[in-house]
């Protein structure tokens, strides 16, 4: 098993990860001085109904990572076709990722995205690590549903959701 791993082909391993349709996310915070902060992720999974638990991963090395460690709590909202470029800005280090707008507060002051598929309020639960990411659990309080539909992203690309095929 251990030389297994060690053959992997890196970028044998990113490809068959690309061939994996995931929905998207802009996961937002803010730190105790007010400041919000925020990445795209596609990591974000059920995990949890009874408690209501979410988890997202965060890579260490994320400059939000701190922010993220430290919060008392997180959004996870979910783009639509709409929010295409906005989650492009969101996974670019260095942006000025909330010079645009887009974004509302919650009544604690954490960034959220009105016209999202959906938004989803939690606590951090726990922070686990997982390799050079970090697994982000959050008991949800609070989740409400938008009229948009959720974006894809699969192979470096935003796509529309498909067709049923039954
Ligand atoms: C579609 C998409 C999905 C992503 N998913 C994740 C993810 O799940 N976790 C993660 O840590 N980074 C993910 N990234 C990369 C981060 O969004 C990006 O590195 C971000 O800039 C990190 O935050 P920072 O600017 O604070 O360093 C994703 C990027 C894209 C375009």
């Amino acid at each position: 098993m251990a030389d297994q791993v060690q053959r992997l082909d890196a970028a044998a391993f990113r490809s068959a990860l690309a061939r994996f349709p995931a929905g998207v996310t802009i996961v937002t915070t803010r730190s105790a001085g007010g400041t919000p902060h925020g990445f795209t992720a596609s990591s974000f999974a059920a995990l949890s109904l009874d408690p209501p638990l979410v988890l997202v991963c965060l890579d260490q090395g994320a400059d939000c990572f701190p922010a993220f460690i430290a919060a008392e709590r997180f959004v996870v909202n979910i783009v639509t076709p709409a929010h295409a470029k906005l989650a492009m800005r969101f996974a670019t280090k260095g942006e000025d990722k909330f010079a645009h707008g887009s974004f509302e507060s919650d009544e604690g002051g954490h960034p959220i995205l009105p016209d999202a598929a959906a938004v989803i309020r939690c606590e951090l639960e726990q922070a686990i690590p997982g390799g050079d990411h970090v697994i982000l659990i959050g008991r949800v309080h609070d989740a409400r549903v938008g009229s948009g539909k959720p974006v894809m992203w699969y192979r470096g690309d935003f796509l529309h959701l498909g067709q049923s095929v039954t």
